[in-house]
């Protein structure tokens, strides 16, 4: 057997205690009568008190319609009216008025009370100040509405810096019946910190750069401006890569933001006497897939990323090596060697290598887009989580 209430203070006592507890809430608490004419209000505590400014006094005997004014509006009225009408529940959200005039939004919850036969004899109603918090909700409404204003500006400026960060890029890649190149991009912003390069120095001789700025979004954009422009300066001096990248480093060392660097692998191509002359700055090495030995073989000249460290610190080296009618350089930024499968095993070099070998007889097109596919199926992802750059170029003669 449970102990009530009763058993442990007398009716009275509890009435009284029900009574206190009652008036110590924040809410408005109300009883009106449903069986008196114009169902009058019997009860109201002293949180409606406060609530609205009104006693007791004023209070008792009303139908508490008197909270309405001339801005309140009718729908919350009518469904007030109709719970009452079926004997329901409800909760609506009306603007009421202060005895001094003062309007305030009113969460006002009535349930009904009903006797044994079914019949409701009175409604509970809570009434709770929510003006602060609708006021908020406008705030943050209004607010949302600036955001997302802003988002689609800045959208559309980033779609905008795309536009102008594809100029960089070279619109057409050489192609001659000696030498055909080939490029895949896809940055992951709308704006990332990759790009390439390719410029003829001299008439059969090119440049070719790949080059990947720390970042994404704006700043990386505005770096790969300025590497861009004074790479190219520098390549139109002279054929020597170690000394391009050189003349870039000491363009950019004092102008970079302090973290920020960039990796590149810049190589010149003589189709004359087929010499690759290359310079790999902090950057993943180059392959150079030979089909006619079924080989491939890293191009690596170990020298330091570039705009980090000034000019009297850092010495850049070049390496050359020979090409054969049928070889094909493959130059690449990280995205591809930094792929995980669903066991989260990275992607191995050498399982790399020997997909490059395999498919070292494809045309310089498919070989990219076969690379492509081929991070994308180690990872079973749809798209690379860093910019995806290649670039490549194959000996036709
Ligand atoms: C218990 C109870 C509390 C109520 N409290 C409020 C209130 O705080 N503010 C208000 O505008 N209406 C309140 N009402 C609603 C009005 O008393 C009335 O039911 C409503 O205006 C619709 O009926 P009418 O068409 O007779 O005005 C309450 C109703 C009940 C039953």
């Amino acid at each position: 057997m449970g102990m009530s209430a009763k058993e442990l203070v007398s009716f009275k006592e509890f009435e009284d205690l029900l009574i206190k507890a009652t008036n110590t809430a924040n809410e408005g608490i109300t009883i009106s009568s449903m069986d008196q004419p114009d169902r009058p209000l019997v009860f109201v505590n002293d949180g409606f008190e406060r609530l609205t400014g009104y006693s007791k006094k004023d209070v008792i005997g009303k139908n508490c319609r008197f909270l309405q004014g001339k801005d309140t509006d009718e729908a919350p009225v009518e469904a007030i009216r109709q719970a009452i009408k079926n004997g329901e529940r409800t909760t609506v959200e009306l603007l009421n008025y202060k005895k001094d005039g003062t309007p305030f939004w009113n969460r006002l919850s009535i349930t009904p009370l009903k006797d044994k036969n079914g019949v409701t004899t009175h409604y509970v109603g809570v009434q709770s100040d929510i003006t602060e918090l609708r006021e908020t909700q406008k705030n943050l409404k209004a607010a949302n509405k600036d955001l997302a204003l802003f988002q689609d500006r800045i959208n559309f400026e980033l779609e905008e810096a795309r536009r102008v960060q594809n100029f960089i890029l070279p619109s057409a890649l050489p192609e001659t019946e000696k030498i055909r190149f080939s490029s895949v991009f896809e940055p992951m912003d709308q704006i990332g910190g990759d790009f390439y390069d390719v410029i003829e120095i001299e008439k059969g001789v090119y440049g070719i750069l790949i080059a990947d700025v720390t970042g994404h979004g704006i700043q990386a954009a505005l770096l790969t401006f300025m590497t861009s422009f004074a790479f190219k300066n520098a390549a139109l001096q002279t054929s020597s890569t170690a000394k391009v990248v050189s003349a870039t480093n000491e363009k950019l060392y004092d102008k970079m933001p302090r973290g920020s660097f960039i990796t590149m692998f810049y190589a010149v191509y003589n189709s004359n006497d087929k010499s690759l002359t290359y310079t790999q700055a902090g950057h993943p090495e180059g392959y150079l897939l030979r089909p006619s030995s079924k080989s491939v073989i890293p191009l690596t000249s170990e020298s330091p990323l570039v705009g980090a460290f000034s000019g009297d610190s850092v010495n850049y080296r070049e390496s050359k090596i020979r090409l054969e009618v049928g070889d094909k350089i493959i130059l690449y930024t990280d995205a591809i060697l930094e792929v995980w499968n669903s066991d989260h095993v990275m992607l191995s070099k050498d399982d790399f290598i020997s997909f490059l070998i395999e498919n070292s007889n494809q045309p310089i097109h498919d070989l990219l887009g076969r690379i492509k596919s081929f991070g994308l199926n180690y990872s079973g992802q749809k798209s690379f989580k860093d910019d995806f750059t290649m670039l490549g170029f194959e000996i036709l003669e």
